[in-house]
């Protein structure tokens, strides 16, 4: 019996093309490694039964409708905002994501961007390597604490969760927003919106973005948060107004951010390259090798299950 084909659309680790040759004839990406665009994916999709995409994929309703044979995708990220829910929905079409696996390594980055960005590690190592430094002085580089101040977490999912775990160690309040109010955990406190955004020092967003969490953030939020406050966005970029959030930072009306998404990825608003007081990361705060690997294998034993008659391990409800 003839396998049923498989479009993978960017490189994947060798274990999983082992694991899921035997059962799938695959195109995959492995070659060229280059991002998809909406045309190379409607013409490549067209005898697809199963796809495995990435957070970078953007299937939409068109991709979906060129894929006449699909029955199931797998998306190897937890968010699937680039996934028309619906489209599949009316198809019949199964839809699994990665939760679970990348929620510690997720929580490690979100600590490692606010504390680059407290501290101003990139800005002081650019001056380091520029041959600029003369010697030490006592106002150099002076940053803000972690220790001891407030940290602000909006969403408290999974990684929320972990992220709040890791401010016990630094001494921290911490306080939470999300839409339902999850349960008390690491000692952190519900408040509204409001007070998250006054109260916070540090400002951590994870809320997965969806329409009812568009442009959540915006510059009547971000006038409520303190001059001295760090924003840290490791969820997606449309939940943050990216213009808002520029004209705050060039008015100094927050001191500083930490960014790993933007809201047209990769492309994103020249006005950040030319501020100091912003770090920058390429939408990395999965990316261990362990992690991005465990990713990986999740998204190939969903599509392994699916192939062979088996619930999916990890569905997204749809
Ligand atoms: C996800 O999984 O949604 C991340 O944004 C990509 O690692």
């Amino acid at each position: 019996m003839a396998k049923p084909h498989l479009l993978i659309t960017r490189r994947v680790y060798p274990e999983a093309i082992e694991a899921l040759s035997p059962h799938f004839e695959i195109t995959d990406n492995q070659a060229n490694d280059t991002p998809t665009t909406k045309e190379g994916l409607v013409a490549a999709i067209g005898q697809a039964d199963y796809l495995f995409c990435t957070v970078a994929d953007k299937i939409d309703a068109d991709v979906i409708a060129a894929a006449p044979r699909l029955k199931m995708i797998a998306t190897g990220a937890v968010g699937f905002n680039n996934i028309d829910v619906q489209a599949c929905k009316a198809r019949g079409i199964g839809l699994s994501n990665t939760p679970d696996v990348l929620t510690e390594t997720t929580a490690d980055f979100g600590w490692a961007l606010l504390m680059a960005t407290a501290r101003r590690i990139s800005e002081s190592e650019r001056y380091v390597r520029d041959g600029q430094w003369k010697g030490w002085a006592f106002d150099q580089f002076t940053g803000v604490d972690l220790h001891g101040t407030t940290l602000g977490i909006l969403g408290m999912g999974r990684i929320g969760g972990a992220i709040a775990r890791r401010a016990s160690g630094f001494n921290m309040k911490v306080i939470y927003h999300n839409r339902s109010k999850a349960q008390q955990e690491y000692g952190a406190q519900y408040v509204d919106k409001a007070q998250l955004l006054s109260q916070s020092d540090h400002l951590m967003i994870v809320v997965p973005y969806s329409p009812a969490t568009h442009h959540l953030v915006t510059a009547a939020d971000l006038a409520q948060m303190k001059p001295t406050a760090t924003l840290v966005n490791i969820a997606r970029g449309g939940v943050v107004n990216d213009v808002d959030l520029l004209q705050a930072l060039e008015k100094k009306q927050i001191r500083a951010a930490g960014l790993d998404v933007f809201e047209n990825e990769p492309a994103l608003n020249p006005g950040f390259l030319k501020l100091d007081n912003v770090v920058l990361t390429p939408h990395i705060a999965s990316s261990s090798r362990a992690t991005r690997g465990r990713m990986v294998m999740l998204a190939a034993e969903n599509l392994l299950a699916h192939v062979q008659g088996q619930p999916l391990k990890t569905p997204v409800a749809i």
